[in-house]
């Protein structure tokens, strides 16, 4: 359940906040929110555009009982549970590019940031990082490297509220990392394979320096992504990888 909730109007980043109330002792269920943040993170050391009360900087933090290792497949289950409640709200288009991105018509609506802090023997926690556009304008989305997409636009100009909105995905985060951390990811894989973007289609891997290209042949029941490739089947881990499409 939520147990604490920080709205904040300015803050470097709502997840590096968590991870500092996290070492401080903060309660599973804390949450933390922002209008804009001054350093927002994005996977691979990316940087997460986040101008001031246009989109959602959310971040929730939650404890487990097991060691980090458990948690390989968390960032799919919570990118799974939130591409439903996506879905839900705007009838098509919403899918999930591996691990966790949430496209929407193949253009970003949002990303999804997991922090792992625990000794190797657990017990360990995890900071989810959401951020989600709504109704960014060009102009302040304009450093951003990719196709994106706001919320608003899905929905065809039409916002459902803000606090609502935040309530519903918080709900969704909730109840999904409760039952990953005693059903593990097994129960997430169906709704995480009805929404691939790019099942079937050619992509390219970057792998640091590296690129990998081949064919996606959808993700394994551990959550690892598989590729088809000159040299046959290959699994590949999140971590530091990233998907494009070719
Ligand atoms: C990605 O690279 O796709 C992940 C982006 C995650 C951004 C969110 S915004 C709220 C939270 N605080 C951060 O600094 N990052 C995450």
């Amino acid at each position: 359940h939520l147990s604490r909730l920080d709205i904040h109007p300015v803050i470097d980043s709502t997840n590096r906040e968590l991870m500092r109330l996290a070492a401080e002792g903060a309660p599973s269920g804390s949450v933390c929110l922002a209008e804009r943040q001054t350093a927002g993170r994005g996977r691979r050391g990316r940087e997460w555009v986040s101008p001031f009360g246009v989109n959602v900087y959310l971040s929730l933090l939650w404890r487990y009982p097991f060691a980090p290792s458990n948690l390989g497949g968390a960032s799919l289950a919570v990118g799974a549970a939130l591409a439903a409640v996506l879905s839900e709200l705007t009838d098509e288009g919403v899918a999930l590019k591996w691990p966790n991105d949430l496209l929407w018509q193949r253009r970003k609506l949002a990303g999804l940031l997991l922090e792992v802090a625990g000794e190797s023997q657990g017990p360990c926690h995890l900071v989810v990082g959401l951020g989600l556009n709504l109704r960014m304008t060009a102009g302040q989305g304009s450093a951003i490297d990719q196709p994106w997409a706001g919320l608003e636009e899905a929905l065809g100009g039409v916002m459902v509220g803000r606090n609502a909105l935040v309530a519903c995905l918080l709900e969704a985060l909730l109840e999904a990392l409760d039952r990953y951390g005693r059903e593990g990811l097994a129960p997430f894989l169906p709704l995480w394979r009805a929404h691939d973007a790019y099942l079937g289609a050619p992509v390219r891997l970057l792998l640091g320096e590296r690129v990998i290209e081949g064919i996606h042949a959808g993700v394994a029941d551990d959550g690892s992504l598989l590729l088809d490739t000159s040299d046959g089947r290959r699994a590949f881990q999140a971590g530091e990888v990233s998907l494009r499409p070719l």
